[in-house]
């Protein structure tokens, strides 16, 4: 695929969800929990939001633009794939909501509003994947009216989720993308139930994580200042967050208000992802970062598809099976040794269940069918 937009564009709109059913019938749950988190980071209660003009962008397949226009706002809703704003069509056709439309549009651009301000704006996990998420917020903030909120929901880097992330994308090459879903199936013939954590741990993260053109994970200290330029100051406080190595996953939300327009010139803060490797403590982190050069060395020296995918895979069964405990040493041990049988060159030690590459082989010369 040509440039990193198109790839964004595919992963999001036919490619990424290609193992996920699509049902257009919101979960009660989804709705339910996504109006509370509305209502808490922009700090309105829900009976509130009825005639709010809201900007939803980012906005996938288009379910949290239903869930803002079933709390009765006037929503307009923003995405960069041509698919997922064909979903959202259909989703808002199975609703029957009037309040709600939908515009095809590449948020690194300036809006073409013509005039029209909203009152919220909401961001929900999509920002760290734009080239320059400080060029998209300069672009949203001028459509906030003065006085007007935006709420954020970023990927919290430091966690062990982007210590493996950046492993894998320091050895995957976006041609490998096609190899890696059909190594899936080897390596977690069960898909991903079997770990119990179904809000981090599915089949579309893996994509999502490892080939994502950008993957900004970033920190609230580089948001804060990235919104005080622009005018804005945070409704809540930010949470001091300390030693979050050991955690698999932790969002970054946060509500802010607009105080007032942005100066000409600003700096800009959230251009790029936190570097998972630039730590100087505590020891075992520094460890599993020199075992982490050394075995991207390994791979990248290798040039060798399949066995590159079958340890990245690798990477992502221990997250998984790790997912549930914070215990930092323990999982940067398992790591430390996944690392080390990695790089011992036994196509064996890639897969503590399966070998993957035997496997692939001989299902593409046919010789063995279905797992
Ligand atoms: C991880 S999905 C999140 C979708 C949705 N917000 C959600 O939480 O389910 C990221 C979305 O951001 C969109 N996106 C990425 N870069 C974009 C850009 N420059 N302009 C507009 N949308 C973009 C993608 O097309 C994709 O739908």
């Amino acid at each position: 695929m040509s440039n990193d937009l198109e790839f964004t564009a595919h992963l999001y709109g036919k490619g990424q969800f290609h193992h996920s059913i699509d049902s257009r019938q919101l979960p009660d749950g989804f709705v339910k929990y996504h109006k509370a988190n509305f209502a808490q980071y922009f700090a309105i209660p829900e009976e509130k939001f009825r005639g709010c003009k809201v900007l939803e962008t980012g906005c996938g397949p288009g379910k949290h633009a239903v869930v803002l226009a079933l709390l009765g706002a006037d929503v307009t809703a923003m995405d960069l794939s041509p698919d997922n704003i064909q979903k959202s069509e259909k989703i808002k056709e199975f609703y029957g909501l009037k309040n709600l439309k939908f515009i095809q549009h590449d948020l690194m651009h300036p809006l073409r509003l013509e005039g029209e301000f909203f009152d919220l704006i909401s961001a929900h996990n999509w920002l760290q994947h734009a080239q320059s998420p400080s060029v998209v917020l300069g672009n949203l903030i001028p459509a906030l009216k003065k006085g007007g909120k935006i709420y954020l929901s970023l990927y919290h880097g430091g966690t062990f989720r982007f210590f493996i992330s950046q492993i894998a994308r320091s050895v995957l090459k976006r041609d490998y993308y096609d190899l890696m879903r059909d190594l899936v199936k080897f390596h977690f013939p069960a898909g991903l139930k079997e770990f119990n954590n179904p809000d981090d741990i599915y089949m579309e993260n893996i994509f999502d994580d490892f080939f994502v053109p950008f993957c900004h994970a970033t920190t609230y200290e580089v948001v804060i200042k990235e919104l005080k330029e622009l005018g804005c100051v945070p409704i809540i406080a930010d949470p001091k967050l300390k030693d979050i190595y050991g955690l698999d996953n932790i969002p970054l939300r946060m509500g802010f208000e607009k105080k007032k327009e942005a100066n000409g010139q600003r700096k800009m803060y959230y251009t790029k992802a936190v570097d998972e490797f630039a730590v100087t403590q505590p020891d075992f982190l520094v460890q599993s970062v020199q075992w982490a050069r050394k075995t991207v060395d390994y791979f990248n020296g290798l040039n060798n598809p399949e066995l590159t995918s079958s340890f990245c895979l690798g990477l992502y069964r221990l997250r998984a099976m790790t997912s549930r405990t914070s215990d930092a040493e323990k999982k940067h041990q398992l790591l430390q040794a996944y690392l080390e049988m990695s790089c011992s060159g036994s196509n064996r030690a890639i897969s503590s269940y399966y070998d993957t590459q035997k496997l692939y082989e001989a299902q593409k010369s046919n010789r063995i069918g279905k797992i």
